[in-house]
């Protein structure tokens, strides 16, 4: 068996939770393989509404196991209220839960020098959110970093103090006020809880289950356009977020790696700062938040919204070798007259259809092409024969410009809003 891939092809959001959830019964292990408590994954069935940060999506179903990876960064505060949370409303995790060895840390002193790193940053802030991710992971490749097998073993709080001293040495150089006391009284309560957790050797597990010919599903966190290496660099977050991420984020090698799903809206969004080429600035942008409750999941602030971006998302599908397409939010598009469809870039008086190196503003301008739009509420459809012929239309010409079969289209936020669709292309 092979590792199948679930991950984002724009700038986050695009349904992740909600379609890992979906396809879950397909699988017997969901893995996140990158990322923090930076995500917010959002999943709705019979009335209810859950978002998870650090846990797999794959949690709901009580028959799945769900890997937090070695490549995810934990921070044990936000994951214990994860935890309580879920065990709450009647989840059991001790079954189905398991975290990595591997998996390194967030400290609260991270989260301070995110915040103090940004506040520092004023007006060319990331809009991180703030969640300490990228102090983390630089821990991890200056190899100073703590692992969930360092809070086992009995060298922790000495580990522990090395690094806060460290950290409260680079914090003092920033024009920051903080109390550690408190947050660090927390997380050591939240490191106990952890320590009641089921950790494993991820990658043994995952290989072996491989052999077992299980099927496991890698979950991605964010989107490709904010991939440290590939996405719109600096505002992007600071882990591989593509296909590869499932590799180094799991301990699977590059020829046990099957389907990738690259997921994307009908439209697009972005939340925090950084180039985002067809955003709407206007009442059309406004719309398009109000409709698609664009507010994001783990900071609540508004999604910028905007047009579709094909270069965009051809240059993610080739990064990733995506596989198969899936498309989340068509029913937030109903009733406009025409869907504008980014095709190409003006960029140095040339007319371009791929990514360039820079897409800061005044660097590109999008070309775009008039789709006639459908007017039908979309909410209640359940079959590709019931869709409106402009919707079918779009689909088929977004498959035909981006060259990879659309095999889900997504109608609304419940898991029961889903459509799987035959494609010509598959
Ligand atoms: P993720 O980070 O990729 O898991 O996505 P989020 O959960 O942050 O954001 C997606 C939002 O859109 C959530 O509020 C979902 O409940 C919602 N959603 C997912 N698919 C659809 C869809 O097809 N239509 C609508 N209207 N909402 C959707
Ligand atoms: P999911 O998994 C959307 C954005 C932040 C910021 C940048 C860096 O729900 O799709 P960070 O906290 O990583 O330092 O922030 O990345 N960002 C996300 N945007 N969805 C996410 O996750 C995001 N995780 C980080 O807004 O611009
Ligand atoms: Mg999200």
């Amino acid at each position: 068996m092979k590792v199948d891939i679930l991950l984002g092809l724009q700038w986050g959001d695009e349904g992740k939770g909600k379609i890992v959830d979906v396809i879950t019964p397909d699988y017997e292990v969901i893995a996140r393989f990158q990322g923090g408590p930076n995500a917010g994954h959002t999943l709705e069935f019979e009335g209810r509404k859950y978002v998870l940060h650090t846990i797999p999506s794959g949690i709901f179903h009580s028959d799945k196991k769900n890997v937090v990876g070695n490549g995810v960064v934990i921070d044990p505060v936000i994951f214990k209220k994860e935890v309580d949370a879920l065990v709450k409303e009647g989840v059991n995790i001790n079954k189905s839960l398991l975290l990595s060895r591997k998996a390194h840390l967030i400290l609260p002193t991270h989260r301070l020098l995110d915040a103090a790193s940004e506040k520092e940053k004023g007006s060319k802030k990331i809009g991180s959110t703030l969640k300490g991710i990228g102090p983390t992971y630089m821990d991890k490749t200056g190899r100073n970093g703590l692992r969930v097998g360092d809070a086992l073993s009995d060298k922790f709080q000495e580990k522990y103090d090395q690094l806060k001293a460290k950290h409260e040495r680079l914090l003092g150089h920033y024009d920051f006020d903080y109390d550690l006391a408190p947050l660090e009284e927390e997380w050591m309560k939240a490191i106990d809880f952890l320590r009641t957790m089921t950790v494993i050797d991820s990658e043994h597990y995952i290989n072996n289950d491989l052999r077992a010919d299980k099927r496991i599903l890698a979950e991605g966190a964010q989107g490709s356009l904010l991939d440290i290496d590939f996405g719109s660099y600096p505002f992007v977050t600071s882990s591989n977020t593509i296909s590869a991420g499932a590799c180094t984020g799991l301990g699977v090698a590059l020829n046990k790696i099957g389907e990738v799903f690259g997921i994307f809206k009908a439209y697009c969004t972005r939340v925090g700062s950084g180039p985002f080429p067809t955003e709407l600035h206007d009442d059309m942008g406004e719309e398009l938040r109000a409709k698609g409750h664009e507010f994001g999941a783990t900071t609540g602030r508004p999604r910028r919204c905007g047009w579709i971006d094909l270069p965009a998302l051809k240059y993610a599908i080739m990064i990733n070798g995506v596989t198969k397409l899936i498309m989340t939010k068509a029913d937030v598009l109903s009733n406009f007259d025409h869907v504008q469809v980014c095709t190409h870039y003006m960029h140095q008086g040339e007319k371009i259809d791929y990514l360039p190196y820079s897409i800061q503003d005044g660097e590109i301008t999008p070309v775009y092409e008039a789709i006639p739009g459908w007017q039908q509420d979309l909410t209640g459809m359940r079959s590709i024969d019931e869709l409106p012929a402009e919707l079918n239309n779009y689909i088929t010409y977004l498959e035909e410009h981006l060259n990879v079969p659309i095999t889900i289209v997504s109608v609304g936020p419940d898991r029961s809003q889903t459509i799987h669709r035959d494609s010509v292309m598959a």
